[in-house]
């Protein structure tokens, strides 16, 4: 099934449970690689990028059940060093192996990781980070192959609080000599729950939340149960939706105070909020009004994996808005498709204006990446009539269930397999231009 046909033009309402968090879930799945032991993670999302960080861990040698939304991992017998590219090339997330493996075996061997295209994505950070505790990296036609008998500890400094390098530098602290102190750290919730995952296997970190993160090396390690927070990005995809079609709706798990300037942006566009850290509830009624300018940032600014939903959220409000993309290259793939709906929107390099329409056509659109497909189904749901949305491999990758959340707000709509509406050059009928 390639397809989600979406029946739109009625307001959301209704409850739904917000899933874990795929950001906080995958690291810690490459730490369980840190220590051979059993694992019990709840509050996974069974979504496409977890199945594949499995399917790393099998692949290492290690075991992996899924019970509900738990996970059962034993990486006991997991004592391989190499990640095939068919593996690494699907997810960017593959690179966080790199760390874990060189902590407990001194190395790994790797391709250079996949995702989903946003522009140049380099692991220069990682890699520097990974040497300058004592790591030697080489780097062949795409081939990644690190080696380090001995992690020693080191003070790091990033130039850019990149994610993926914040959790590398973490995970591949756990097997070094002496103290790593790492400094212009990300500090995304998300790094947060790794590394208190990391604490539960008796790892010794401090500064959790801040800029600057110190780890002590070499504590003993074990297995470890743990709960991982809920996914603030699958709660802000769903609070842009009702932002954009109007209704009531209630996101049970869902932490408000990880999502502070989306739920700004939303109050300044004229939703009435209700939030703790267990529960929050949107009502929207009537056009949105034209929030202040938009400017992606690392935490604790506007998220980039949001831009995308919330411009679509905003397509019909009345004024203007600009967004500025300042993490990603290309993260604007979802403009073009946006426009076949009728929304009216300028991109100049990293910027876009979006003017607000009245209404919206319904259109058949195609996703590209995780977020951008996410905007294209918030549109669609605005849309009155019958949208056809391809591409929805990327929203199973990072969306757990999505199409039985939407039915539960009341959403009309189904999947159709990827042929349906093919023309005979393999392109796709561009309806609602
Ligand atoms: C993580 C998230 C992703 C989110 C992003 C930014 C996961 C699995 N993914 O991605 O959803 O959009 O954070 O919040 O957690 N960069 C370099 N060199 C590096 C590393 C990064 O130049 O070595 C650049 C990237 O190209 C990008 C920026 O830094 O322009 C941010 O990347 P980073 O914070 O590393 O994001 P990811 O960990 O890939």
């Amino acid at each position: 099934m390639d397809a989600l046909i979406v029946h739109g033009g009625k307001p959301l309402s209704g409850e739904i449970t917000i899933s874990g968090a795929k950001n906080a879930v995958l690291p810690i799945l490459a730490a369980t690689m840190l220590h051979g032991d059993e694992y019990c993670l709840h509050n996974c999302p069974d979504i496409a990028d977890v199945r594949l960080a499995a399917a790393i861990i099998r692949c290492l040698g290690g075991r992996v059940t899924r019970r509900g939304n738990t996970l059962l991992v034993d990486t006991r017998l997991a004592v391989g060093t190499v990640i095939p590219a068919d593996l690494m090339g699907k997810m960017r997330a593959s690179v966080l192996f790199l760390g874990a493996l060189l902590a407990r075996f001194g190395e790994a061997s790797m391709t250079m990781p996949g995702g989903c295209p946003l522009g140049r994505r380099p692991i220069d950070l990682h890699l520097d980070a990974l040497a300058r505790m004592g790591a030697s990296v080489v780097l062949w036609e795409g081939e990644i192959c690190c080696e380090a008998p001995a992690l020693h500890g080191a003070t790091i400094e990033l130039q850019f609080p990149s994610v993926g390098a914040t959790e590398n530098v973490l995970l591949a602290s756990m097997g070094c000599k002496g103290t790593v102190v790492l400094q212009n750290a990300a500090k995304e919730p998300e790094i947060a729950d790794l590394a208190h995952f990391l604490q539960a296997m008796g790892g010794e970190i401090s500064g959790i939340g801040t800029d600057t993160l110190t780890i002590r090396g070499g504590a003993p390690l074990s297995g470890a149960t743990y709960t991982v927070m809920p996914d603030r990005i699958e709660a802000a995809t769903f609070l842009c939706a009702c932002a954009g079609c109007g209704g009531e709706i209630c996101l049970h798990g869902a932490d408000g105070r990880h999502l502070t300037p989306v739920l700004d942006v939303l109050t300044g566009a004229g939703c009435e909020l209700c939030w703790s850290r267990k529960c929050i509830t949107l009502r929207a009624q009537g056009r949105r009004k034209a929030p202040p300018a938009i400017e992606t940032a690392p935490y604790p600014g506007f998220p980039t994996d949001v831009q995308a939903p919330m411009m679509a959220a905003l397509l019909r409000m009345e004024g203007s808005c600009r967004f500025s993309e300042t993490i990603f290259e290309r993260r604007f793939a979802h403009v073009p498709q946006l426009r076949r709906f009728g929304a009216e929107i300028e991109t100049e390099g990293s910027a876009a204006l979006v003017r607000g329409v009245a209404s919206l056509r319904p259109a058949t659109v195609t996703g590209t990446d995780l977020r951008g497909a996410a905007a294209l189904v918030i549109a669609a749901l605005q849309a009155p009539g019958v949208s056809t949305i391809y591409g929805i491999k990327h929203l199973r990758r990072g969306y757990d269930n999505l199409e039985g959340k939407l039915r539960a707000l009341g959403v009309t709509l189904s999947e159709a397999d990827g042929g349906v509406g093919k023309n005979t050059t393999g392109n796709f009928p561009c309806h609602g231009v």
